[in-house]
């Protein structure tokens, strides 16, 4: 009888012209423009191209680096481990501790958090909304305009509504101040607001201290709860600079999730460490979120991978090796202020214009063009440049004998 058991044979042929199987019902997935962009430069097979697509720091070598400080902790790592049992639902607690602390300060009152572990900071925006939606399955999600691209997408894909705030005003090159207080002052108070803790992805757009203390009184006067994407914590101007909006959003908002992503900052990025906090109103309720995060990640992936957690704890917790990374980290920041600046100067050499000024302006890996998709287009296609089409260009991927062709480009393509 087959695969079909008793079915009669007419009903079975019927059944199999309408559905041969289940998966396909499937259709095609919407590409990720980031990765997308990463495969097309890979598969071109020019020498000299240039790659601005993914966030990925290189060094002067042109090679993303495993940091000093976790070559060495890798090592001790590997004398010392005795065991590869498992951790726990929400990690390894030292970890999460480890960067809570980082985050929010030694001097912080923990008292209020939850944390768990999780695969890398897309691990922790997922984990982070999921648990939104445990909590209310109809909140909206409010993301900034422009925003990393798998923000959307993870939204829809956990169900939620997605909506986007003013943020960015793309012909000034800077943040629409006005347009972004105004929108967030207007979020329901039972909807949720994505922000980005510093180094704004793809623009690189940050508000300063002033500008914060604007968003915090518009957050303030809406109500909605805070989510902030953290990915990129000490490559903007430094560890406690980057992370004082994030501080102050927490002492002055009473529920806010973080996401934390080690790939940049540690140079994790396959190792896919991360975590997901979450300040709640009481004690008592922070006990209740860590369960509900435990369940997260059991039903997930149950318990987060380790290794890269293992390394990051080691390095926070020890101070050599602490130094060494914070050395590392402020080599890194500097090497992409220092390559961000050179271009907006090789541009005002090139255009003659301070039209371009602007690009030297930004902070974290990302600079953003104001260019059309029928310039981005032969900038790839007859100069090898690779940028996102959205005009992001990953600063921190370029090396400085590449500067003075990219900006040639550039200056020839957008006119
Ligand atoms: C990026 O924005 O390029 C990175 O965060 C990598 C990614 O996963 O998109």
């Amino acid at each position: 009888m087959g695969r079909m058991g008793g079915i009669p044979h007419v009903a079975c042929c019927h059944w199999r012209i309408r559905r041969l199987t289940l998966l396909e019902d499937l259709t095609p997935q919407p590409e990720d423009p980031i990765l997308a962009m990463m495969d097309r430069f890979r598969n071109d097979p020019r020498a000299d191209k240039i790659d601005l697509g993914i966030g990925i720091y290189r060094n002067s070598d042109g090679i993303t680096p495993v940091m000093r400080a976790v070559k060495l902790a890798e090592h001790q790592l590997l004398n010392q481990q005795s065991s590869k049992s498992y951790t726990s639902l929400s990690g390894d607690p030292a970890f999460v501790h480890a960067l809570a602390t980082l985050v929010l300060s030694d001097k912080a009152d923990l008292s209020c958090i939850a944390g768990a572990g999780t695969v890398g900071g897309t691990g922790a925006i997922r984990q982070g909304l999921d648990l939104i939606r445990l909590a209310r399955p109809d909140a909206t999600v409010h993301i900034p305009d422009p925003s990393w691209p798998n923000h959307k997408a993870i939204i829809q894909a956990v169900g939620l509504t997605c909506e986007t705030y003013r943020y960015f005003d793309a012909q000034t090159g800077a943040l629409d101040m006005e347009g972004l207080v105004c929108d967030l002052r207007d979020v329901p108070k039972d909807d949720v607001v994505l922000l980005h803790g510093c180094c704004h992805n793809p623009t690189g757009a940050d508000p300063n201290s002033q500008r914060w203390g604007d968003i915090i009184q518009a957050l303030q006067a809406s109500g909605a709860t805070v989510v902030i994407d953290f990915a990129y914590l000490g490559l903007g101007d430094g560890l406690d600079e980057d992370a004082a909006a994030t501080r102050r959003i927490l002492r002055d908002i009473p529920e806010t999730i973080i996401a934390i992503s080690c790939s940049k900052n540690f140079g994790l990025y396959r190792d896919r460490a991360g975590a997901v906090l979450v300040n709640a109103k009481t004690p008592e309720h922070a006990k209740i979120v860590q369960g509900n995060l435990s369940t997260l990640n059991r039903l997930a992936y149950s318990f987060p991978a380790d290794h890269g957690a293992k390394v990051a704890e080691m390095i926070l917790n020890d101070a050599e090796l602490r130094a060494e990374w914070i050395n590392e980290l402020a080599e890194m920041r500097n090497r992409i202020n220092d390559l961000r600046k050179t271009l907006a100067n090789a541009l005002l050499a090139q255009s003659n214009s301070e039209r371009f000024a602007l690009l030297g302006a930004p902070r974290g890996m990302f600079s953003r063009l104001n260019a059309t998709p029928d310039q981005i287009k032969p900038l790839r296609e007859d100069h090898g440049i690779y940028l996102i089409g959205d005009g992001r260009m990953n600063i921190a991927g370029l090396s400085l004998d590449d500067i003075p062709r990219l900006a040639r480009a550039i200056a020839t393509v957008c006119v």
